[in-house]
């Protein structure tokens, strides 16, 4: 049931502090400041590539795998969505983990590019949802999620779930290639132990992110800017508006602004930037400076720091707690899925059955 929530996605979404953390649970050994993996009959340490597959908003959880198992475990990391790693004959040799994510476990793309790397005898791992799914039952290594049913076709506690359990695979990736020492390792895990709370704070900013959902439910295009594991989040923020709110969304790297996108500027579209404090911090605000130098609305999710740097000349700015970057994704999803949401609602959509959407693919 929808208990007191007006709807089911923002049950969901208020939901994601304690799914997360019982997620993490199952990976985190908190004693011994550890990550931990279910039992696995393959040696991770002999991994020399990873390549992960995925549709929609799971592949922006892929996106980001990628930026963090390339820092933290150093080893070469390729993203794709199914419908174009299946029929794109892909090089699948040498030592290859292959990840599929997935709520459904049952999307017809994905669960076909899984059962083409099973063919090719590539090991495989599943960030999967549903336990008794297709996917979950045919992967090598089942990595669960535990978001529990997740109702509103838009997903929301299935993706920052997926993105506990991809940080988790990372940081392992990251031990077993001998990459991460013990302090090392147990700085990360405590970083992960604090996303829930992190994520209440995020939560506790819903009024203001209400009231900043006013200033984006009359455009007609909305884009959205991020760097780094930033940049997903931006494609996360743009997919998660248009399908409940329908108003036309981009994500860009912020750096590709200047490329093409910054064409279609001009004051009637919002600019939604997310740029935690850090050092790529002022060039992605030198970035949002040109597009409002072209009268671009910017919208600037940020953290105390990053907000007294560059909150002047914005429409709104929307404050979230300052947090470690490998825990930023996590935390910064809850803005912009609060926005998306309370953009629809004052559209008056069908937040939770958006038209034309279903919420497991099964036909390709
Ligand atoms: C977006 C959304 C979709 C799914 C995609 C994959 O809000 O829900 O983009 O992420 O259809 O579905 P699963 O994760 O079930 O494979």
């Amino acid at each position: 049931t929808k208990g007191n929530y007006r709807h089911f996605m923002l049950k969901e979404i208020h939901e994601q502090p304690v799914v997360v953390a019982q997620t993490l649970q199952s990976y985190l050994r908190p004693v011994e400041a550890k990550v931990a993996l279910p039992q696995m009959d393959f040696d991770l340490s002999a991994v020399e590539r990873v390549v992960i597959v995925a549709c929609g908003t799971a592949s922006y959880v892929g996106m980001i795998g990628k930026y963090w198992i390339e820092s933290l475990a150093r080893l070469p990391v390729e993203v794709d969505v199914a419908s174009e790693f299946r029929y794109r004959e892909p090089v699948l040799d040498g030592k290859l983990l292959g990840v599929v994510v997935s709520q459904s476990g049952e999307t017809a793309d994905t669960l076909a590019a899984l059962q083409h790397m099973q063919a090719a005898g590539v090991m495989t791992a599943g960030i999967v949802n549903v336990p008794t799914s297709s996917m979950a039952r045919t992967v090598d290594l089942l990595l669960p999620t535990h978001a529990g049913p997740e109702i509103g076709v838009a997903s929301t506690k299935a993706f920052t779930c997926q993105l506990a359990v991809m940080a988790a695979l990372a940081v392992n990736l990251a031990r077993a290639k001998g990459r991460l020492d013990g302090d090392a390792e147990r700085e990360l895990v405590a970083h992960l132990t604090e996303v829930p709370a992190y994520m209440n704070t995020a939560l506790a900013a819903e009024a203001a992110i209400e009231a900043v959902a006013h200033h984006v439910s009359q455009a007609r295009d909305v884009l959205y800017l991020g760097r780094g594991p930033e940049y997903p989040m931006a494609l996360e923020g743009a997919l998660k508006l248009k399908e409940i709110s329908y108003i036309h969304a981009e994500g860009y790297a912020s750096g590709e602004m200047k490329h093409g996108p910054i064409a279609l500027i001009d004051d009637s579209v919002p600019l939604i930037v997310l740029a935690p404090s850090g050092p790529l911090f002022d060039k992605t605000v030198s970035n949002m400076q040109e597009a409002r130098a072209r009268g671009a609305r910017v919208i600037l999710i940020s953290d105390a720091a990053g907000i007294a740097e560059a909150g002047e000349g914005t429409v709104a700015t929307i404050e979230m707690p300052s947090v470690h970057p490998l825990i930023a994704p996590l935390v910064y999803a809850v803005p912009i899925q609060l926005l998306a949401y309370h953009v629809a609602v004052l559209k008056g959509t069908d937040v939770d059955q958006p038209r034309n959407l279903a919420k497991s693919v099964t036909v390709e």
